[in-house]
């Protein structure tokens, strides 16, 4: 197979990527599973636009502010400045967003210091905004589709270039070259590498680990978002509580029922996310619990019926009327902050080579994303590396690839393994949640790089079904993470260091980026 433009993933930043691309060439957009399974279709609370001039100077200080000195200022100005725009393009395409009166409704997220949040259906933006999205791109001609697709490796010519990718058909088994001018990478995040997790089961981190096999730059791999508030019910999937059940009055207690966060910080409830996820955390341990109560039982249940309709309808189906009984909730891995480094139009360390939206680390995020940033970040910057592959792509031509095509091993094949592959994954998600989670230290950081290590050994040419290569891509993913966590030796923003508690030490705003070494070590750059 052969396009102009390889765009990887069909989440908000995928797509976005793909419409912008369409008027420069033949796009290809390759997705494992169902085009629209990715984390964008489970945002709930909304997308951060500042609807007046004077806001946007105000969003662009929250985010510095929750980024916590790390975030790369004329990244954060692109996104305030050019999200408004994004947004009302979206809404041009058939987004419908909720609405207050004639206007549309802003409501709040934690450490916003404004009411800037748009939402749609209550709680169901994102399934409306990738409704949207895959409608305009669908009208396109220019655009084809390969569901059920998974890209196994990026491509490089004989100059260092990304040419495309190696690609594994689901149903056929079989993986190929598919080469273009340039590649758009939007794979989303890597929630996966937790036992605990809001994300869905494809956020395995995939492009983040071919992208640092091809020798790509990764950026604040330390900085691992956990959301303070996922339902906790035993043998119940994790779900997502949406912030904004705190910005509309919800309130935090301990399993003695005491509301506790006042005494963590002036701002309670709407305190940045980390504060509130290591107070939960706290108080977990203080009283010997697994999980502290969101409380919105003295909210009128009508309006809480109408403005959270998914959570509400999900909660009952697990026996718990959110009107009426408080929901047990414990933290949970959210969102990367870290991921491929890039320039402020998309443009990753490889020529040829752009990403956007989770997978990349354009620096808006900083130590610690502000809420509803990063649907924003996608269309923001979906759309500028969708401009830059377009410029970038004039000078170049699709090239056939030598690569030589293979068969990958069908689940029947490697039945006996698979149980033996889930145990790994299993005491991967369980190391990484024990000794790279919330709360780590140097001791924990060690042990966990000793045996991710020896998994990532033992994994070394098994690169067979797709349940494998996203296993080895989780183990690749752990391993960035926990050397990153390692080197950081202060504690900021979502990075925390038992060890090291301050938050600003010597070198404290540098940021740690990470490659592939030749010898297989992963490099300090
Ligand atoms: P995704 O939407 O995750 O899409 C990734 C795509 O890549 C998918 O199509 C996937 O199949 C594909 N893919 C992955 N690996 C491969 C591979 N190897 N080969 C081929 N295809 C591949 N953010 C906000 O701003 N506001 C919110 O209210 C909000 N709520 C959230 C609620 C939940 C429950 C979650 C999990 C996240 C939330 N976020 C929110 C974060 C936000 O949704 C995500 O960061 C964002 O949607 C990521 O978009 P993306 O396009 O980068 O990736
Ligand atoms: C939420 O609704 O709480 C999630 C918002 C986000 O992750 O930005």
């Amino acid at each position: 197979m052969v396009a102009d433009f390889l765009v990887i993933g069909s989440g908000v930043a995928g797509l976005r990527a793909a419409i912008g691309l369409s008027g420069a060439g033949r796009v290809l957009i390759l997705t494992k599973g169902s085009p629209a399974e990715g984390s964008s279709i489970y945002a709930q609370g909304g997308v951060a636009v500042a609807s007046e001039e004077d806001d946007i100077a105000l969003h662009r200080d929250d985010t510095l502010r929750a980024g916590k000195g790390l975030c790369r200022e004329a990244a954060v100005q692109v996104l305030v400045e050019e999200g408004p725009a994004r947004v009302q393009e979206l809404i041009g395409w058939g987004a419908c967003f909720d609405k207050a009166g004639e206007g549309y409704a802003f409501a709040r997220e934690a450490a916003h210091s404004r009411d800037r949040i748009m939402r749609a259906g209550g709680d169901a933006t994102g399934t409306e905004m990738v409704r949207a999205l895959l409608a305009q791109a669908r009208s396109l001609p220019q655009i084809a589709w390969r569901d059920h697709h998974f890209t196994v490796d990026l491509l490089k010519d004989g100059e260092g270039r990304c040419s495309g990718a190696l690609v594994l058909d689901e149903s056929s088994g079989a993986v190929k070259p598919v080469t273009a001018r340039a590649v758009v990478l939007s794979t989303g995040g890597a929630g996966q590498i937790y036992a605990r997790t809001t994300n869905p089961p494809v956020a395995t981190g995939d492009g983040i680990a071919m992208a640092y096999r091809a020798g790509a730059t990764m950026e604040d791999m330390e900085f691992v978002q956990f959301h303070p508030t996922a339902l906790y019910l035993p043998a119940t999937p994790q779900f997502l509580l949406s912030e904004a059940m705190r910005g509309e009055g919800g309130i935090l207690r301990n399993i003695k029922g005491e509301a506790f966060m006042g005494r963590y910080h002036e701002m309670a409830e709407m305190a940045p996310r980390d504060i509130v996820s290591r107070a939960i955390w706290n108080e977990m341990v203080a009283t010997s619990a697994r999980h502290v109560y969101l409380d919105v039982t003295h909210l009128d249940p009508g309006f809480i019926r109408e403005r959270f309709p998914t959570i509400y309808a999900t909660c009952l189906r697990y026996d718990v009327d959110i009107t009426e009984e408080m929901i047990p909730v414990c933290p949970s891995a959210h969102f990367m902050m870290g991921g491929v480094w890039t320039d402020t139009h998309g443009a990753a360390s490889i020529p040829g080579l752009f990403a956007a939206g989770e997978v990349a680390c354009a620096g808006v995020h900083g130590a610690n994303r502000l809420a509803s940033n990063s649907l924003l970040e996608g269309l923001v910057f979906g759309a500028r590396a969708a401009e830059a592959a377009a410029a970038y792509a004039k000078g170049t031509e699709s090239l056939r690839d030598g690569s030589k095509a293979w068969k990958a091993a069908t689940d029947a094949e490697s039945r006996s393994d698979q149980l033996a592959m889930e145990k790994l994954l299993n005491s991967l998600r369980r190391l990484m949640w024990a000794k790279v989670g919330i709360i780590r230290n140097r001791e924990g950081l060690l042990s966990a790089l000793v045996q991710l290590e020896k998994w990532e050994e033992r994994l070394k040419g098994r690169r067979q079904t797709r349940r494998e290569l996203e296993i080895q891509n989780m183990v690749t993913v752990g391993r960035l993470v926990a050397t990153a966590a390692l080197q950081r030796e202060h504690s900021l923003g979502a990075h925390f260091r038992s060890d090291f508690p301050d938050e600003f030490s010597a070198g404290w705003d540098r940021h740690i980026q990470l490659s592939a070494s030749a010898g297989g070590a992963v490099r300090v750059v």
